[in-house]
């Protein structure tokens, strides 16, 4: 086949490319009479429908440089669907296999999606006590201990979102520098959930070298403040992906200015007015971020740019209790 040269045309080479460039929407009406304006990222304009796909990308094409994926490999990782699902996307693309193991606390429209995709799903039954629909740190021990023992037995590429470099770095070189061009260096305050820390570090780290004054805020479940150093009350809560009730090995406390606990109820009631009163239409982690968004507004200076995150789509949470019948 001839070679193809698309580049000025409209025609992009592959879905990879439509990863990133997602639009920043103004949340005026559910923010109206604050004096902060609060921002929203969507992320589930990416292919995949969730910010991940920004780090499985870089995550991948990382390891093809560094000689550690070859043509044709395994790619396997431990995930609650999102972080599969880009993977999914890239290794389809790239021809690579994908292995995605997964906690069967999470909804299954993840799993449904993953298979889709050509990924083999391999499910890890819940901790004893656990409620289905919710992940806690407990069942993710169980899916990481998993996880280890299939890298092992068949020599695979593990993407290893939790510790890999690549996740902080795709966020700040993508997700970071998009909030800093869009809203032309005026954001005076990042806000988000932390699941590997990969989005809120990324971001914190690209913003901060650009202006040393951008305020930086992290969500966490209201009964699990582990990074605020508060007290665990309950390891259970309905944030998929994020407030795992233990500090990531990427995170670092100099880029974070303070921490908001946001409750299930919350942040549920926040997602379904978000797409009641703005037509977005979020998942649960996205109705943390924009109720923890909305408490800053309420107290910012007037005029104070409040960045957040939609996370991934609530299209991915149609089995739960997130938006009923
Ligand atoms: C829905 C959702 N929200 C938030 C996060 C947290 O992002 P990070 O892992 O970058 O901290 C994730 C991570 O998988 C997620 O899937």
């Amino acid at each position: 086949m001839a070679e193809r040269d698309d580049r000025s045309t409209g025609i992009l080479p592959s879905i990879l490319d439509a990863i990133g460039h997602t639009p920043l929407v103004a949340l005026d009406r559910i923010a109206r009479d604050r004096p902060g304006r609060v921002l929203l990222k969507i992320e589930f304009f990416n292919p995949g429908f969730s910010i991940k796909d920004r780090i499985a990308l870089k995550i991948i094409e990382d390891a093809e440089r560094s000689g550690k994926l070859k043509p044709g490999g395994t790619v396997i990782e431990l995930t609650s669907g999102n972080t599969g699902t880009g993977l999914a996307v890239v290794c389809a693309v790239k021809g690579y296999r994908l292995i995605a193991v997964m906690s069967e606390g999470n909804s299954v429209e993840r799993r449904r999606m993953l298979a889709a995709l050509g990924a083999r799903v391999e499910l890890v039954p819940q901790a004893a006590g656990a409620r289905s629909g919710q992940v806690s740190k407990e069942d993710l021990d169980l899916v990481d201990q998993r996880t280890e023992e299939l890298t092992r037995e068949l020599g695979a590429f593990r993407a290893d979102q939790f510790h890999n470099p690549s996740n902080v770095e795709a966020h700040e070189l993508t997700t970071g520098a998009e909030i800093w061009e869009q809203t032309e260096g005026k954001v005076g305050v990042f806000v988000g959930t932390v699941g590997t820390a990969g989005t809120f570090m990324g971001i914190a780290r690209a913003l901060k070298k650009r202006r040393s004054d951008v305020r930086t805020y992290a969500v966490e479940p209201a009964s699990a403040p582990i990074l605020a150093g508060g007290k665990v009350v309950d390891t259970r809560h309905k944030i998929q992906g994020a407030g795992y009730a233990q500090v990531p090995p990427l995170w670092d406390p100099a880029f974070c200015d303070g921490f908001l606990g946001i409750s299930d109820e919350e942040a549920i009631e926040v997602a379904r007015r978000l797409a009641r009163e703005e037509g977005i239409f979020g998942g649960f982690s996205t109705g943390a971020n924009v109720a923890a968004a909305l408490r800053l507004a309420s107290t910012a200076v007037p005029g104070t740019l409040i960045v957040t995150t939609a996370n991934d789509t609530g299209l991915k949470y149609l089995s739960t209790d997130l938006f009923p019948e």
